[in-house]
């Protein structure tokens, strides 16, 4: 079985679970329609990963005892790989060299399905794929290219120039893990600590620097009656007054600027409740109807991963 890597929590199986749920309607939806359905992965990690699962009532010597074991579960590649019906082309992009091998070595598991893997940079592999896939037409006999694309970074790395790349395909389905705790850390407190690398980092994620005025205002507090003397930017005396609530509609209006059809997201947290990702659902077609059908079952899967507790992954 291919390699597994240690990332994610609770969380991760929720996302997972709303995954799967999303590509299992798809091709099912659209397996009549004459279109090519692909799957792309950019940020594929190994296949799976590797968890600790609590294993209880072990009937030792010396009575019941609980301990750790190691298991693996499938991640999204492996997921996208086993959805039935089958996607007719899989595309798994990572950057890291022995999960990108990981990756290679499942694939050759599933000798049925097309499945590409590509080594590189996430963004860079998007814009190329969503500006040489022939979307709308592929030939006489078939309609075009209709896809499903996770993006599940660690951190801050999806471009907002990239997400504008997606949109402009009209052809795919999103599904896009927003770093909302990354964006709050950056978005430091005050705003004497906005660095230039922190503001750098905001502006490319969420694609305009206007996220400045929308965040910060001038903070009454300060009673250093000499600091504006050393403020050229004028920030020195700003004070964050988005919380985290705040922020979200911010990404929500971001995304809803050019995407069709952007879900309410559902936000992943920590089990101590700390806000982690904001799982945002987007669909790029202008289509009346594939909205409706897309945006009915997402706020279904989403609705039902909010209430859910989440369990374990099998
Ligand atoms: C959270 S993991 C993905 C997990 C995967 N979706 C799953 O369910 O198994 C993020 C992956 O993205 C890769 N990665 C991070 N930044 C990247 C980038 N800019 N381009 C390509 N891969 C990247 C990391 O090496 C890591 O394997």
């Amino acid at each position: 079985m291919a390699g597994g890597h240690r990332f994610g929590g609770d969380w991760t199986d929720l996302k997972l679970d709303v995954l799967q749920k999303y590509l299992g309607f798809f091709t099912s939806a659209l397996r009549n329609k004459n279109f090519d359905l692909y799957y792309i992965d950019a940020f594929a990690g190994s296949g799976g990963r590797l968890i600790d699962r609590l294993v209880e009532n072990q009937p030792f010597l010396f009575g019941a005892e609980a301990r750790l074991e190691q298991v693996y579960v499938p991640g999204s590649a492996r997921i996208a790989l086993e959805t039935s019906p089958p996607f007719q082309q899989i595309i798994l992009v990572e950057r890291h060299e022995g999960r990108f091998a990981a990756l290679t070595d499942l694939c050759a598991e599933y000798p049925d399905i097309r499945a590409r893997t590509q080594r590189g940079e996430a963004n860079a592999a998007i814009i190329e794929l969503c500006r040489s896939t022939p979307w709308l037409k592929t030939s006489r006999n078939r309609a075009g290219v209709r896809a499903v694309m996770f993006l599940d970074p660690y951190g801050m790395s999806v471009e907002f120039e990239t997400l504008r790349e997606i949109a402009a395909t009209q052809a795919i389905d999103v599904w896009y893990l927003f770093p909302l705790s990354g964006v709050y850390r950056q978005a430091a407190r005050s705003g004497r600590n906005l660095t230039p690398d922190k503001r750098a980092a905001i502006t490319r994620i969420l694609g305009t620097p206007e996220w400045e005025s929308a965040f910060y205002g001038q903070d009454n507090r300060s009673n250093d009656l000499f600091a504006s003397l050393d403020d050229v930017g004028g920030s020195m005396d700003m004070r964050r007054t988005a919380d985290v609530q705040a922020i979200e509609t911010y990404v929500k209006k971001r995304l809803d600027s050019i995407f069709p059809h952007v879900s309410n997201p559902l936000r992943l947290k920590r089990k101590d409740g700390t806000p982690l990702f904001s799982l945002f659902f987007a669909v790029s077609s202008p289509n009346p109807k594939a909205i409706g059908l897309a945006r009915k079952v997402a706020t279904h899967i989403l609705d039902s991963g909010s209430s859910s507790q989440v369990r374990p992954r099998k």
